[in-house]
This record gives structure tokens, C-alpha cells and sequence, in this order.
């Protein structure tokens, strides 16, 4: 891995206050990368930038509902404003909740799909015109084993919305391909973030049993991933989606 990767590009990650877009910010950031970590939660995003000032890095933290596109064409417009570049954009912000199907409310459904999927849908839409111009772009976003699987146990919107990235993923694959840009999916499954937090012990216990390499993910996992993907190396992988699960689910 070369310590100089990223260096002179610029990443946007949504929903990255936290969690595996956070930890790949901050990874990105340390290979060279100017980065843009963006969130509703403004708390979260606050420490992240305490921590990536500490490190030194070039970065600009954004509040920005991915749910709104004004904010999402605002938040590129401020990342070109800023760096003058945008070289990657990582789809990461969604939510998951808990409810029956019976006791999915109409907000919860729009929610989840306005988030997990408008959200990602206004933002490659926004970052388009820079990635064409410069002939160069690397789009990745975040489905889950859900998109493939269907949802075990989590509101049933989220697997229609993790399903919709894997077909976005390709239309983008094909549409912008011409263009120098790559689209790329990853699936993971069972990493203990904040999204997570409602897994008890038993339950981690449980899928770990469960996961051939006998482990829970990590956020560094993620990371290690989503940067091969992003990195220049990566430029004749596209349209895939990347499993990332310890072999638990296979295809
Ligand atoms: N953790 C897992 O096991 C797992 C498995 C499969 C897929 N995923 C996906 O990974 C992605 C990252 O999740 P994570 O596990 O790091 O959890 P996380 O909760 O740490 O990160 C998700 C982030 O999205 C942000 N967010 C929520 N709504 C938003 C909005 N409207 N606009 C902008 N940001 C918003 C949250 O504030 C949070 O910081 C999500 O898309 C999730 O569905 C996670």
C-alpha cells in the first residue's frame, strides 16, 4: 500500500461523522487525501474534526442531510469551492430501524429510502459535472448483505434500499464509465456501530458463531476496502459489488 495513494485528491463521504465513513476519512486522510466528512448528527461531526485536526489533515467537516438535495448540491458546491477537486465520493449515510412490517409507518418507509437511497442518488448526481470534466472519479456506495439477502429482522425498507444501490451502482457503472468515473458497491455485514448498537451481546456472539472467520467486522475492514476501490489502482473494477461479511454469505 502506498503511503502517498491519495495524495492531492479529494474525498467526499456522506454520513461520516462516525462509524466505517469516519474511519475511512480518516485512513484516506493519512494516504494523502483531502477529505469531506458530512452528517445530520452535528455532535459526532464536531469530534470527528477534533480528531482529524489532530492528525493534521486537510479537511472540511459539513452538516448535510443527504435526504435534502439542496444540501447535497451545497455541501459539492463548498468541497470544489474548497479543494477544487472531487476526485471520490463514498454514498455512506442510511439508517436502519427495527419494526414489523405491520408497524413500518409511512414516515419510517420514507424515511429510509429518502435517506438510503435519494440521498445517494442527489449526490452523485451533484458531484457528475466536476467528475466528468476531469475525466476521472471514483463513486462507491454502501449497500449491505440486506440488498442481497433481503432483511432478516430490520424494517423491510432497508433492504429494498440497499438493493436499489446495488442497480444504481451499475446504471452509474455504465453511464459514467466513458467518462473515467468507476461505480462500485460493498455489502457488509456485522460491524458494531452506532447503527448496530441495538445487537446485544448474545446477539454479536451469535453471528460471529456464524461467520466463517469466526469475527465481527470492523470499521478498518471497511476502510481497507472502500480505499482499494477509490484509489487509482482500482480503475478497471466497476460496476461490482463487493461482499465484505468474513464468508457468511457468498454469491
Ligand atoms: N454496521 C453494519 O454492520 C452495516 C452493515 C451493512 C451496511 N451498513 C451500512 O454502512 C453505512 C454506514 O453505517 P455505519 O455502520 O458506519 O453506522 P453509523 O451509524 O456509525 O453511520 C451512519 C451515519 O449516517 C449518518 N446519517 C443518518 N442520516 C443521515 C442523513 N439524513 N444525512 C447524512 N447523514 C446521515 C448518521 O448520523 C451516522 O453518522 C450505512 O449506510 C449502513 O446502512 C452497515
Amino acid at each position: 500500500m502506498r503511503a502517498d495513494r491519495f495524495t492531492g485528491q479529494t474525498a467526499f463521504i456522506t454520513g461520516s461523522a462516525q462509524g466505517m465513513g469516519f474511519q475511512t476519512a480518516l485512513d484516506m486522510a493519512k494516504e494523502g487525501a483531502s477529505v469531506v466528512i458530512s452528517d445530520v448528527d452535528e455532535e459526532a461531526l464536531g469530534q470527528g474534526a477534533e480528531i482529524l485536526s489532530r492528525q493534521g489533515a486537510a479537511f472540511l467537516a459539513l452538516k448535510c442531510d443527504v435526504s435534502d438535495p439542496r444540501e447535497v448540491e451545497a455541501a459539492v458546491g463548498k468541497t470544489l469551492e474548497t479543494f477544487d477537486r472531487l476526485d471520490i465520493l463514498i454514498n455512506n449515510a442510511g439508517i436502519l430501524k427495527n419494526f414489523p412490517i405491520e408497524e413500518t409507518t409511512d414516515e419510517l418507509l420514507r424515511q429510509t429510502i429518502g435517506i438510503n437511497v435519494m440521498g445517494a442518488l442527489y449526490a452523485i448526481r451533484a458531484v457528475t459535472p466536476a467528475m466528468k470534466r476531469r475525466h476521472y472519479g471514483r463513486i462507491i456506495n454502501v449497500s449491505s448483505i440486506c440488498g442481497k439477502m433481503g432483511d432478516h429482522s430490520t424494517t423491510y425498507a432497508y433492504g429494498a434500499s440497499k438493493g436499489a444501490l446495488l442497480s444504481v451502482t451499475r446504471s452509474v457503472a455504465y453511464q459514467l464509465g466513458p467518462f473515467g468515473v468507476t461505480c462500485n458497491c460493498i455489502a457488509p455485514h456485522a460491524v458494531m456501530t452506532k447503527l448496530m448498537a441495538y445487537w446485544d451481546e448474545g446477539r454479536k456472539k451469535d453471528a460471529a458463531e456464524k461467520i466463517p472467520v469466526r469475527r465481527l467486522g470492523t470499521v478498518e475492514d471497511m476502510s481497507h476496502l472502500m480505499m482499494f476501490l477509490a484509489s487509482p489502482e482500482a480503475g478497471f473494477i466497476n460496476g461490482e459489488n463487493v461482499n465484505i461479511n468474513g464468508g457468511y454469505y457468498m454469491d
